[in-house]
């Protein structure tokens, strides 16, 4: 079992949030969830709320003496999903002004893995300048952006297929979607 961090930012798509929780859980991880005041206010906006409360621990986002404030806790990586351009830009610029920015700081300094997963469109010249910033100092990047050949049937296994992206950077090994050419 390891023990992951997910953070929620009010960019729209609070279910590959939830989705990335059940899957985690379900893989035997412990998770615990940091939402930004905004990310609440989507999540509930968009139905995720509930699912997202069942983490197996909610950490306030002004509370820098959570353990995961520090390098010397020993959390194994931790996925922004959705990403905010606002929290993309602080943690592309070393602002670690909430638990979460600061989390993600950790991250970076540790040598950790930090999945990224942001959320607007059109981007700017100043969100894919911060997108190669964290891309540079360690971080993956992975757009909210599904796909649609494994012919998802519904809404949660079309957000699924960002979801098995962000499982897959993270090492949680997983078969939601199978892997291109084995149903031939
Ligand atoms: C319904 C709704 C959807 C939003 N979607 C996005 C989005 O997809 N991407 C984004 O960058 N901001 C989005 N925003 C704006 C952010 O919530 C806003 O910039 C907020 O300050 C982000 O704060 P945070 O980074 O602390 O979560 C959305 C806001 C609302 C109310």
């Amino acid at each position: 079992m390891s023990h992951y961090l997910l953070g929620v930012t009010g960019a729209s798509g609070a279910i590959y949030a939830a989705r990335t929780l059940h899957y985690l859980q379900k893989s035997g991880h412990f998770v615990s969830l940091i939402m930004t005041d905004a990310g609440k206010d989507v999540a509930d906006y968009e139905g995720q709320r509930e699912e997202l409360f069942k983490a197996d621990e909610i950490l306030d986002v002004k509370d820098f003496f959570a353990s995961c404030a520090s390098g010397s806790s020993a959390f194994a990586g931790m996925a922004v999903v959705p990403c905010s351009m606002g929290t993309l830009g602080k943690m592309a610029n070393g602002v670690a002004d909430n638990l979460l920015t600061r989390a993600a700081d950790v991250c970076l300094k540790e040598r950790r893995k930090l999945v990224i997963v942001p959320r607007e469109m059109p981007y700017n010249w100043i969100h894919l300048k911060n997108m190669e910033q964290l891309t540079l100092a360690g971080a993956v990047v992975i757009p909210a952006s599904p796909h649609f050949y494994a012919k998802p049937q519904t809404v949660e296994a079309l957000a699924d297929t960002v979801v098995a992206k962000i499982l897959n950077h993270l090492d949680v090994p997983n078969a939601i979607v199978p892997e291109w050419g084995s149903n031939k």
